[in-house]
């Protein structure tokens, strides 16, 4: 069941379908009137405010922190210093990662930006004027900022804390097949290696980091608003960490401005704030600015790669090879399951159906910030599609074959499915050829190399044409082989009908954005016929919802939204029991049907005499007679263990031009072809896609941390790490196919992330092929025009 449709962009969503379909976001009704309730819109009665103090340094030495000064500053309640954490055995906590992370340094700093100190004040004017008050001694020591250094005999030691460390080194991994791999190398008719970085970029979301913390000394309860992405694994962490009952926490994550993985993990600020709660007996309020969001949170990639395919001269690729160096600051902060230290890194063969594959990574500390997120993806898949699309173009350019061509010669074919891959990662479904056609025919591709070979002709603008076909592996995940910090990859959800047939579903997942009070409430309107506005939704409170491990890795509709569908129906099955009760006929003779006017349960081969589920949920709470063991209500609860993750995918084609005085890139259209498997809201959808293409965007032409020499931070503020805005931007033009995914309750694969995952190479991609006739191979993002324009010059700017 699959058919293929190109569709516009325009939303043309205005009625309420019954289940999926195009329909506008319930909750834009509040976020469009300023009624959203961010956590810094929580305001508590006396409620104090937190800052904390910085380390200026990259790697230093603490000799002595004096707060004195501050401590007597008016309006202050408490200072916060590591000294004091360690007195109650928190000044270091656990990362995502296993490893530790300072809450407040003690020993050293390790990265500029390091937390140092906390005041909590009457007011945060207050709070920030005391920090410059404290007086810390610091030992400047050599940093480490280049990774390619930290392995560097007599390299300085970031992680002096941890005991026997010598050196920087964290983790070797690696996967698949070194000897089969390098057997074909070494036959092979044609080989390609080419070096390259794909840059520490920030996901930079709108609302920065935060959290109210209030701990009550009565009743012993701690609540804590923060914008995480995932409750319920804060609670326990918080529970694990500081010995509070799991009962007597709450983690509330209110509406969330954007989290992009940015916000997985727990921030120093969040358990200060906690502690400045349980000091002071008051609730504590601590947000980020947005120079602090940029230097101390959630940096993403940072990966130095080099790969290598071997091929046939008549370009069927047969291995590929990579070794990575991993760049994870000072911290191992880096966030995916447990078994997997690379995160899905393993994906690196892509969309291509090549026999033998190897790669190792090794990961190394430097001073800079922890981190290492799954910025918009499934943890380490973007370098991995970004790796092997470039790769191929590289092969392309050696074998002087049209980029689309070898693609389309590689790409798994649709009767491989499911296909597993040499390094053991097994594709539930996929139709490549179809997907890359559809996006070829949309762009015209065959005259935008006509109207490319008269330009190269006839002088002016380059024009270049770059391919990214992407496959994503998301809906982490199968609990077996799934875990993070040993917490299983399982959500529950739990949905109740009203007797008058109205719906709540609680779920563990928690937006930050991404529609799920509409897709989510659309899921149960499809299983049981009722309109999705009769289906409220509830999620980021654990106090309210069902334990599960969050959004990330666009994994709530692969994994929550599959316990949806199956809890709802659980309750369509019971609600088949009471109307059997209520027609008087066996359950077995029932059948169930959705028209316009609803879902019902009727005889088979009698429509008319059926109830409708609302007819049925009154009689589920009347004193109608139930037979024996069919208890009376109609609710039901699930915990879904995905069988495997969905393997979404999609073929982009970006056309640029580039003006070779200058460098300046003009991204002059992208067509994007997606396939999420079935869509539950073709709006959201493309809504999904349009923000992550603007992410490639900025991750290709303009982002990067960067560092200077001493390890200062260069891009602290927004000046300097530039976001993509519609002005960069051009009109995407989208189209689809629909492979459902065959082990979903419904069909559908994530696509959160998709785009972000596939643009950046499409993007780089396209430049590079604009710069062809320049002997140009490779260049690194972002691809700026100061760098594109020192391509030109045959010296690309090595970051
Ligand atoms: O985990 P996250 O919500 O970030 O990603 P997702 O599960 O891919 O979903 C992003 C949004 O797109 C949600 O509102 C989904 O329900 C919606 N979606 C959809 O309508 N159809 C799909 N096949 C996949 C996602």
């Amino acid at each position: 069941a699959t058919d293929t449709t190109a569709t516009d962009t325009e939303t043309g969503a205005t009625a309420t379908p019954m289940g999926f379909g195009r329909m506008h976001r319930k909750e834009d009704a509040r976020f469009i009137r300023g009624r959203g309730n961010y956590v810094d819109d929580v305001r508590l009665p006396g409620m104090l405010h937190g800052a904390i103090l910085r380390s200026p340094h990259a790697h230093a030495r603490i000799l002595s922190v004096d707060a004195s000064a501050a401590e007597a500053h008016p309006g202050v309640k408490a200072v916060i210093t590591g000294e004091t954490l360690a007195g109650m055995d928190l000044a270091w906590m656990p990362t995502l990662s296993g490893d530790v992370q300072a809450v407040l340094a003690t020993d050293k700093v390790r990265f500029q930006g390091q937390e140092v100190a906390f005041v909590v004040a009457e007011d945060p004017y207050t709070a920030r004027d005391a920090l410059e008050l404290i007086e810390v001694d610091y030992e400047p020591l050599e940093p480490v900022i280049d990774a390619r250094r930290a392995l560097d005999e007599g390299a300085p030691v970031i992680r002096d804390d941890v005991e026997g460390r010598t050196g920087n080194h964290i983790f070797d991994w690696e996967a698949g097949d070194r000897e089969q791999t390098d057997a074909i190398f070494e036959r092979a008719e044609v080989t390609v290696a080419q070096d390259m970085l794909y840059p520490r970029v920030h996901p930079a979301p709108l609302e920065t980091c935060g959290a109210v913390a209030d701990f009550d000394r009565v009743t012993g309860k701690l609540t804590v608003w923060c914008p995480t992405q995932a409750p319920h694994a804060h609670r326990t962490l918080y529970a694990l960490v500081a010995g509070l009952p799991e009962h007597k926490i709450r983690v509330i994550s209110p509406d969330v401005g954007g989290g992009f993985g940015g916000k997985v993990g727990i921030y120093p600020g969040y358990v200060c704030a906690i502690v400045g709660s349980i000091a002071t007996g008051r609730p504590v309020k601590w947000m980020e600015d947005r120079s602090e969001n940029l230097m101390s949170t959630a940096f993403a990639r940072d990966y130095h790669m080099r790969g290598e395919i071997a091929a046939t001269r008549d370009g069927k690729v047969l291995a590929i090879r990579v070794k990575v160096l991993a760049d994870h600051g000072a911290f191992n902060g880096t966030a995916q399951p447990t078994k997997f230290p690379a995160g899905f890194f393993g994906v690196f063969t892509g969309s291509y159906d090549i026999r033998a594959a190897h790669c190792e990574v090794t990961g190394v500390h430097t001073n800079k910030a922890p981190g290492g997120v799954a910025y918009a993806c499934s943890f380490r898949i973007t370098e991995a599609v970004y790796l092997v699309e470039r790769m191929m173009d590289v092969l392309a350019c050696e074998l002087d074959a049209d980029p689309a061509e070898l693609r389309m010669k590689n790409l798994i074919r649709p009767e491989r499915f499911p296909y597993t891959s040499p390094t053991g990662w097994e594709y539930d479904s996929g139709d490549y050829p179809r997907a890359l056609r559809l996006a070829l025919d949309m762009v015209e591709y065959d005259k935008l190399r006509a109207e490319q070979a008269e330009r190269r002709r006839d002088g002016g603008p380059l024009l270049g044409i770059g391919i990214s076909f992407f496959t994503e592996a998301v809906g982490a995940g199968p609990r077996k082989h799934m875990d993070i910090l040993g917490l299983g990859m399982a959500d529950g959800a739990e949905l109740r009908v009203h007797p008058t047939g109205k719906a709540v579903l609680r779920v563990s997942c928690q937006s930050q954005g991404q529609g799920h009070e509409t897709t989510f409430a659309q899921i149960v309107a499809a299983e049981l016929g009722v309109s999705p506005d009769d289906v409220e939704v509830v999620h980021g409170d654990t106090d309210q919802t069902p334990f599960g491990l969050g959004t990330y890795g666009s994994r709530s509709t692969p994994v929550s939204g599959a316990a949806t569908a199956i809890v709802a129906r659980k309750v369509r099955e019971r609600a088949r029991l009471v109307a059997a009760a209520m027609l008087e006929a066996s359950p077995d003779d029932l059948e169930w049907s959705v028209s316009e006017a609803g879902g019902r349960w009727s005889v088979q081969g009698s429509a008319e005499h059926g109830r409708t589920i609302q007819e049925i949920a009154m009689a589920a709470h009347s004193n109608l007679e139930l037979p024996e063991g069919v208890e009376g209500h109609l609710d039901a609860v699930t915990v879904y263990n995905p069988p495997n993750l969905t393997y979404p995918f999609g073929a982009y084609v970006c056309v640029v031009d580039v003006d070779p005085g200058t460098g300046q890139v003009k991204v002059r259209r992208f067509v994007a072809v997606d396939d999420c498997g079935v869509r539950i809201n073709p709006m959201i959808v493309e809504g999904q896609i349009h923000g992550g293409l603007a992410d490639g965007i900025g991750m290709a032409l303009m982002q990067l941390m960067a560092f200077d020499e001493d390890g200062n931070h260069l891009g602290a503020s927004f000046m300097d790490y530039l976001l993509p805005t519609s002005m960069e931007c051009p009109s995407w033009e989208l189209g689809e196919t629909v492979t459902p995914s065959p082990h979903h309750p419904v069909g559908a694969k994530g696509v959160g992330e998709s785009a972000t995952v596939g643009s950046p190479a499409a993007v780089v991609n396209a430049v590079l092929d604009a710069l062809r006739p320049y002997g140009v191979r490779h260049a690194d993002m972002p691809l700026t025009p100061a760098n594109v324009w020192s391509a030109l010059q045959g010296t690309p700017i090595r970051t």
